[in-house]
C-alpha cells in the first residue's frame, strides 16, 4: 500500500515538481472537462458512460464505485490502497496507463500541469464530502525535528 502512493507520488514529482493542488481554477476546469464527457458523467447525471461518475470522487476508493464494471487493474490498485485525492488524481492524469498499468481508461492523460489542477478544481465542486489533506499518508508525527538547537 505505501509502495504504491509513494509511486504515484513519484510519478507526481517526475512529470512535474509543483503541482499547485488544490489551487486550479474551477472555470478553466470545466472546459478541460469536455475531454472527459464522452466517457464521464458528474452531478448526479445516472447516464450509463464507458466511463465511471466522477460524482464524489475524491476520497473514494480506486475501482469502488457500485454499479461500474472496473477493469482488474483498477480494482486492484484499490485494493492495495489507491484513493483518489489530488495528488494520486494528478498522479493518475499525467499518465493514466502509467500510473495504475493495465487500466481500461482509453486517455492518453493530460500534457499540461494547468489542464490537471483545473480540472481537478472543477472535481472537487462534485465531492463535496472531501477535506484537503484528508486521506494523506503522514508520516511526519514520527520525525518530530526540533530546530531550537542552541
Ligand atoms: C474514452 C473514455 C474515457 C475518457 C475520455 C476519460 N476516461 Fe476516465 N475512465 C474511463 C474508464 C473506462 C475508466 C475505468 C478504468 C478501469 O476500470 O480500469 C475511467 C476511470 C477514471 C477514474 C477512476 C475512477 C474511479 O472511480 O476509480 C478517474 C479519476 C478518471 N477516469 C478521470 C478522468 C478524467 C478527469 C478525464 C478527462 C480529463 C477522463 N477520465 C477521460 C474512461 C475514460
Amino acid at each position: 500500500m505505501k509502495r504504491i502512493l509513494s509511486l504515484a507520488i513519484i510519478a507526481t514529482m517526475v512529470a512535474s515538481p509543483v503541482f499547485a493542488s488544490g489551487k486550479g481554477d474551477v472555470e478553466a476546469g470545466k472546459k478541460v472537462f469536455k475531454k472527459c464527457v464522452a466517457c464521464h458523467t458528474v452531478d448526479g447525471s445516472t447516464k450509463k458512460k464507458s466511463g465511471p461518475s466522477l460524482d464524489n470522487l475524491y476520497g473514494r476508493t480506486a475501482g469502488t464505485l457500485e454499479g461500474f464494471k472496473f477493469s482488474k487493474a483498477m480494482i486492484a490498485a484499490g485494493a492495495e490502497g489507491w484513493v483518489w485525492t489530488p495528488e494520486t488524481f494528478e498522479a493518475y492524469l499525467v499518465n493514466p496507463r502509467k500510473a495504475i498499468p493495465k487500466n481500461k481508461m482509453a486517455f492518453a492523460g493530460l500534457k499540461k500541469e494547468e489542464d490537471i489542477i483545473n480540472v481537478e478544481a472543477y472535481l472537487l465542486t462534485f465531492s463535496p464530502d472531501f477535506v484537503m489533506g484528508e486521506g494523506d499518508e503522514d508520516d511526519s508525527d514520527d520525525k518530530d525535528e526540533d530546530k531550537k538547537s542552541d
